[in-house]
């Protein structure tokens, strides 16, 4: 069965419609339009595209998604090639493939001619979920990830749960992982429902997944809305988002970002981890934190990481520009479905936990 599902948003404007098998529908529908379109895809989705290009308004554009296109140099290459092709404001950029061709795509829709329209149109589960929601874009410095970008919402987010066909389980995890985040941080309910639903998710049951990803992006945007630039300092603010990452991106960043550990796989190990934090500092029940790690365990999500225990992982915490003289802030579980902001935890009782997990 194909179903639209039309989120109506009025503070960012974004229509986000989750329909299976529309994505040549849509791009033949907005060729209709006068305007250039300029579609940037990702080379694994080239053959979804190909029997569109005799369309004269329709300009293709391929990369190889990963992040090693979220860089200066790919950002000012693609920049040349959409002004030699003679793209003006009244042109339409469409971003087809993963959070990476969107993170790009984003930040030269912004950019661009100081801003053209955006479409986007994801085909990761993290990307259906997570990186389309909420307007941040943007390319790694040597510095470190996603440190240039703007804030520059798509007028349109076209997701497509039966392009999630050929992505491998592995990436199906790390989706999976953020989804779970979400029902964690925001709703018991929906955490119970994965309970019951999350084989029939993993065979990849059209109905179960249509259903996780509305729910999964209700609960970002309810974040997003209340705080679109990630301002706040309360629970409702866009820190809730970051449960699970505060060890999750310290893991990464300890890997190098390699392939040896995903995204998903990293802050999997950070939420159980944090969740084991929420319980020693009181807030978690044990019962709680015992129905968490066994879901993880029956979805086969990562739980734990030996790394976790060395220096370097609670160094990088503090490092980290939010976190002053050896005090922690970090997003932790009152329960299943309840998130809130604790401050000032200090290094050394965390470092004891972690040492003991
Ligand atoms: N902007 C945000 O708010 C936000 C939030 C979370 C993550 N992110 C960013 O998202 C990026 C990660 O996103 P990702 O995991 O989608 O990475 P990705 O774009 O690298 O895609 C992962 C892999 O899947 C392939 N692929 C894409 N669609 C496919 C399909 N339908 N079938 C088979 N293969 C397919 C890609 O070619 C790539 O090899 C990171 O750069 C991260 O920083 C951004
Ligand atoms: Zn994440």
């Amino acid at each position: 069965m194909i179903k639209t599902i039309k989120l109506k948003n009025n503070i960012l404007k974004t229509r986000i419609i989750i329909k299976n098998k529309s994505i040549s529908d849509y791009l033949i529908k907005i060729s209709k339009s006068k305007k250039k379109i300029f579609c940037i895809v990702d080379y694994k989705l080239k053959y979804l595209v190909n029997k569109l290009s005799y369309k004269d308004n329709l300009n293709f554009l391929y990369l190889k998604g990963g992040e090693n296109i979220k860089t200066n140099r790919v950002y000012a290459n693609v920049c040349d090639q959409l002004l030699s092709k003679n793209i003006d404001r009244e042109s339409i950029l469409v971003a087809i493939g993963g959070g990476t061709i969107g993170d790009l795509c984003g930040f030269i829709s912004n950019t661009i001619l100081r801003g053209v329209d955006f479409k986007l149109i994801p085909t990761t589960l993290l990307s259906q979920v997570d990186s389309s929601i909420g307007g941040k874009n943007g390319i790694n410095s040597k510095y470190g990830k996603n440190l240039i970008g703007t804030f520059y919402h798509p007028s349109e987010v076209i997701i497509d749960p039966d392009i999630l066909k050929t992505l491998p389980i592995r990436q199906i995890k790390s989706g999976y992982a953020e989804i779970v985040k979400h029902s964690l941080i925001n709703d018991l309910n929906f955490f119970s429902w994965l309970e019951k639903n999350y084989i029939r998710f993993f065979n990849l049951d059209m109905k179960v997944i249509e259903r996780a990803i509305h729910k999964s992006i209700n609960i970002k945007l309810y974040y997003v809305e209340k705080d679109p630039k990630e301002n706040l300092k309360d629970n409702n603010s866009r820190a809730m988002l970051n449960f699970g990452h505060t060890f999750g991106h310290s893991l990464e960043s300890f890997y190098s970002y390699n392939k040896k550990l995903n995204h998903g796989e990293a802050i999997s190990i950070g939420m159980i981890t944090e969740a084991v934090i929420s319980n020693k500092l009181g807030f978690l029940k044990k019962n709680e934190l015992n129905k968490i790690i066994s879901h993880f365990k029956k979805a086969k999500l990562r739980l734990y990481d030996k790394n976790t225990k060395k220096n370097n992982i609670l160094k990088n915490i503090i490092k980290d520009k939010k976190n002053l003289k050896n005090r922690v802030n970090i997003v932790l579980l009152k329960g299943i479905g309840k998130s809130f902001y604790k401050r000032n935890i200090k290094i050394d009782y965390l470092e004891k936990i972690i040492k003991s997990i």
